[in-house]
């Protein structure tokens, strides 16, 4: 098939359940302050809330959970928040490891882990070590993780490992490079919390998803509200730059080899 110098070429699938989806896990914030109170009780059901929605992604057999947790940006933030958050992270990862084991999910982290201390590094690496080899879901939490910084790092990746080919490199070649390179594209992005904005998130992977957004809060996020935006994604098109008419031929086409195949 022409490729048309673009990476995202699979041909489009109607009604199917989302193999990737990806979430910004926004408004813990504003759902504490509502409640009178401090930010981080927000950030702490945070944790609760993704528990089950990793558990509802494996009941739907969604393949891959790939969750924004913490921003290059969000070092931003008053310097309590931020720790708290990183102890959160310790303590979510001591906890839940062996629970995503038995289940089957194996864990990555992607992100600039350099800015965290060895403790966290040091548990991330156990925590993607021991469920390395799990099959049934990959949940990919993003710490640090910026897409511009994806995308640089990348580069620099490339710069150093080809740089015969500099000046030449094609989508392709970039892709191996991306801190996402073990995900395929997310079909499905959710965004919590009401903003419509992407946030410096996937925004290289993102360039072909369906997305979706939300006024529901983080913390009040449940297996029914991602049903529903599972629902919107089955009712779009994807068109990947085709036409409608092209789409409708491809499908009868397969459905015609289909049936004389059987
Ligand atoms: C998302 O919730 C969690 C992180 C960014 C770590 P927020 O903390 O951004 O919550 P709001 O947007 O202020 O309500
Ligand atoms: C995006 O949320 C990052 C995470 C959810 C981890 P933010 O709350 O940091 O995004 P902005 O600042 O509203 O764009
Ligand atoms: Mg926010």
């Amino acid at each position: 098939m022409a490729t048309f110098g673009s990476s995202t070429q699979e041909i489009p699938q109607a009604g199917e359940v989302p193999r990737h989806v990806a979430i910004i896990m926004d408004g813990n914030g504003r759902w504490a302050r509502k409640r009178f109170l401090p930010r981080v009780a927000g950030h702490k059901r945070g944790v609760d809330v993704l528990r089950r929605v990793v558990q509802a992604c494996v009941e739907r057999r969604i393949e891959y959970l790939t969750v924004f947790a913490f921003s290059s940006e969000n070092w931003r933030r008053p310097p309590d928040e931020v720790s708290f958050l990183m102890n959160l992270f310790m303590s979510a990862l001591g906890e839940e490891v062996a629970r995503l084991h038995e289940n089957g999910i194996s864990l990555r982290v992607v992100g600039d882990l350099s800015r965290f201390e060895p403790r966290l590094r040091e548990l991330i690496e156990a925590g993607e070590r021991k469920t390395a080899g799990n099959k049934r879901l990959t949940l990919t939490v993003a710490a640090n993780y910026g897409g511009r910084w994806d995308i640089l790092q990348a580069c620099n990746q490339l710069a150093r490992i080809r740089p015969e080919r500099l000046g030449q490199w094609e989508e392709a070649d970039l892709a191996p490079y991306l801190a996402t390179a073990h995900l395929p594209e997310p079909d499905l992005f959710i965004r919590t919390g009401g903003e419509q904005r992407i946030s410096n998130f996937m925004i290289w992977q993102l360039a072909y998803s369906e997305l979706y957004f939300t006024d529901r809060l983080w913390p009040d996020f449940d297996a029914r509200a991602l049903d529903a935006a599972i629902a919107s994604y089955r009712r779009r098109e994807r068109r990947f730059g085709r036409t409608s008419e092209q789409l409708q031929a491809s499908a009868d086409w397969t459905a015609e080899t289909q049936a004389s195949d059987a």
